[in-house]
């Protein structure tokens, strides 16, 4: 075993360097063919870049831990509060149908047309307004007004959740000059977190439905706390993100964009492809529990593994032509919501809320155009804070 694992090839340049989180998918690529099983020095991970890989290794939780952590420092996978994104087995599961609840198709089904109309109001008020800022004034728009009410936390909490998203996506990766700000940030959340009491909670919000999780002896109190992080954490930046992702893709296209008009039975469809083309978690990482077989290389016990979904959505080997964004592809087994029993818990509230931007859009503009978008710096996630754009009426 020690033969096989020291010729495995090791990848030179630095993945999470600030030109390397620009411009990541050449060096996706270059990962790829490399192998199926990769190595970096900094951090010391076996890197798992290819669709098979990565989506076996997804669905093996009993050999690779997320207890143990999901990032790339100590820090951040040693946190100590449970979650259900860092926690295993019987934890994980009872954490999980807790904080799926709300989650649940049949549950979101009732807040679709509140968040339809919120949606299609903002885009009237900006066609044929001239240029805008749509990761300020469109894709912010949902999370904020909206998703920060349906989890309920106090005004004061709302204000600060989209600090505290960016800042935990931010730790997850190695802790590298500047991210001690994002510690702080986090540090700042915890204190919030253990010092919120859940009267203060908006009585129905999803947050406040852990209350009764703890009441009926399902959850500890500690556990209902750590579990409030996912409705607060990985709700917005992503969802924000990806529509920035969706609304780039299709103004940049014309031709795509005018099926999607002639055809808006394929808005479901563009949701899943925009978030296959570019995914906006890049990586996360899972600790071997025992020794793992990727591709007939033997893993070690205890070694770090890195999962790069957002390298497997754009492998040739699975998916042809992966760099070219086409809403008529069958994407529906892209990893961009991760794979098995850790899989996106807030996938399809995501998929609402694109879907009704999408609807809107289709409604009421004939013509989208944008500019260059800014690629905004976070160790985990790939996305814009910026991107030019206008929208010309459909009459
Ligand atoms: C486009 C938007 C989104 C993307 C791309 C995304 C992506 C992901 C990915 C890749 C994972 C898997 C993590 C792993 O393998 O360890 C995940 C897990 C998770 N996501 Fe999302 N997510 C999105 C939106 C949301 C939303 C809106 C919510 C909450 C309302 C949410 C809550 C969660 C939670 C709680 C987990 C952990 C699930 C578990 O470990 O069992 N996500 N997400």
């Amino acid at each position: 075993m020690q033969s096989q694992l020291s010729s495995l090839p090791f990848y030179d340049f630095d993945l999470f360097s600030p030109a390397a989180l620009q411009a990541p998918f050449e060096h996706y690529r270059a990962v790829r063919d490399l192998g199926p099983v990769v190595r970096l020095r900094d951090p010391d991970v076996y890197v798992l870049s290819r669709y098979d890989e990565v989506r076996d290794a997804l669905q093996a939780p009993d050999a690779l831990s997320s207890g143990d952590g999901v990032g790339f420092n100590e820090v951040i996978n040693r946190r100590g509060v449970p979650n259900v994104l860092m926690s295993d087995d019987e934890q994980h599961r009872r954490l999980r149908t807790e904080v799926v609840r709300p989650l649940l198709p049949a549950q979101l089904k009732q807040h679709r047309p509140f968040l339809r109309n919120l949606i299609a109001e903002r885009i009237r008020s900006l066609v044929d307004r001239g240029p805008f800022d749509a990761m300020v004034e469109i894709a912010r728009f949902l999370p904020t007004q909206a998703i920060s009410e349906l989890v309920g936390l106090p005004e004061e909490g709302r204000a600060a959740m989209l600090d505290w998203a960016a800042a935990t996506f931010n730790a997850f990766g190695p802790r590298r000059g500047g991210s001690e700000r994002d510690f702080e940030v986090l540090a700042g959340w915890r204190s919030y977190l253990g010092a919120l009491k859940w009267i203060e909670i908006r009585e129905g919000s999803w947050a406040r439905m852990l209350e009764g999780a703890v009441a009926s002896g399902k959850l500890t109190e500690a556990e209902a706390r750590g579990a409030l992080s996912a409705y607060v954490l990985p709700s917005l930046d992503t969802t924000i993100l990806a529509k920035g992702h969706l609304l780039h893709n299709l103004a940049r296209d014309p031709r795509q964009w005018r099926m999607l008009r002639a055809d808006p039975a394929l808005a479901s469809a563009a949701v899943l492809e925009g978030v296959r083309h570019s995914s906006v978690i890049r990586w996360f990482s899972r600790l071997a529990r025992a020794d793992y077989a990727a591709a007939g290389t033997v893993i070690p016990q205890g070694a770090r593994i890195m999962l790069v979904y957002a390298s497997a959505n754009r492998d040739e080997r699975k998916f042809a032509d992966p760099d070219r964004f086409d809403l008529t592809r069958d994407a529906r087994a892209h990893l961009a919501w991760g794979s098995g029993p850790h899989s996106c818990a807030g996938l399809h509230l995501a998929k609402m809320e694109m879907e009704v931007m999408l609807e809107a859009l289709i409604d009421q503009c004939a013509v989208l155009t944008a500019g260059e978008p800014h690629v905004v710096h976070n160790q985990s996630l790939y996305g814009f804070d910026t991107l030019p754009m206008e929208l010309r009426s459909a009459a």
